[in-house]
């Protein structure tokens, strides 16, 4: 492998080459090379929308007809459901493929990184997956090709067919409670790291942001891989600036 554009990297190589126990956390920044894009970001949803963020909370989703049959619209037409994993995923694959993979923490719903060969027990969805749906009346929950082939049909609004009650995707919206074995898990691989690599994040939503300062106070080192600066590089032994796909397989490859 050459050595890389950058001097940093070669330092932060070795720290990945020495570590045993990597926790990696993912955002939305890893995938927008797959054509998925962010919430935040320069091209993020919610720059360029600001009151789609509101409107993506439980309390607005449960509550109004009209925000159902808009994200309804949103998941049939989601990128994501086209999307391929790209060489960040991969990296990540390569590492658990050395054997330094503890856990990888994903804040993403679109499943790339099972898709790119992430072993799903190492994978730990903090925010759900985008391709179940869960009833929120009965808690019912099934594949969502299920429900889009109904909303292709023209049902807009899809209820339970168990229970009549509003179905969702089965992520965590805002407003919603984390699954507490899950959040639980994310913080157990924090304190238990010795390297946390935070790819893709603003690191900007709670609880999840979090697990920068966890692991860092149990003695992990921090680094972050962002396009942009994050809420938390103060926190960081090393930041790389750049895109997750261009870096990720340079730090994390063999
Ligand atoms: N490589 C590296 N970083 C990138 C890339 C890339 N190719 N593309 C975008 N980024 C950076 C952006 O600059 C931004 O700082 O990734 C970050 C993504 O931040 P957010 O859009 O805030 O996404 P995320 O941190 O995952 O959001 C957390 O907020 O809206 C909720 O539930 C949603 O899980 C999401 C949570």
């Amino acid at each position: 492998m050459s050595s890389s554009p950058d001097p940093n990297l070669d330092h932060v190589r070795e720290i990945i080459r020495a570590a045993k126990r990597v926790v990696v956390l993912t955002g939305a920044g890893i995938s927008t090379d797959s054509g998925i894009p962010d919430f935040r970001g320069p091209n993020g949803l919610w720059t360029k929308n600001p009151a789609a963020e509101k409107a993506s909370s439980l309390s607005h989703y449960l509550n109004d007809p009209e925000v159902r049959r808009f994200a309804w619209q949103t998941r049939l037409h989601s990128p994501a459901w086209t999307a391929e994993p790209n060489d960040g995923h991969r990296a990540i694959v390569a590492l658990q493929e050395r054997g330094k993979l503890l856990a990888l923490v994903t804040q993403n719903i679109d499943e790339l990184h099972q898709l790119a060969g992430s072993d799903p027990a190492r994978v730990i969805e903090v925010h759900g997956t985008m391709r179940r749906y869960h009833c929120w009346g009965c808690h019912d929950e099934g594949p969502m090709s299920v429900m889009l082939d109904r909303v292709r049909a023209g049902e807009d609004d899809p209820a339970c067919l168990l229970c009549g009650g509003i179905v969702k995707s089965a992520t965590i919206s805002f407003g919603q409670p984390l699954v507490p074995e899950v959040i639980e898990r994310a913080f157990e691989v924090a304190r238990e790291c010795d390297v946390l690599v935070a790819v893709g994040s603003s690191l900007q939503v709670y609880p999840v942001a979090n697990l920068v300062p966890t692991a860092a106070q149990a003695g992990a080192s921090v680094l972050i891989v962002n396009a942009e600066t994050t809420a938390l590089d103060h926190l960081a032994h090393s930041v790389l600036r750049g895109s997750a796909s261009d870096i990720l397989p340079v730090l994390l490859g063999s």
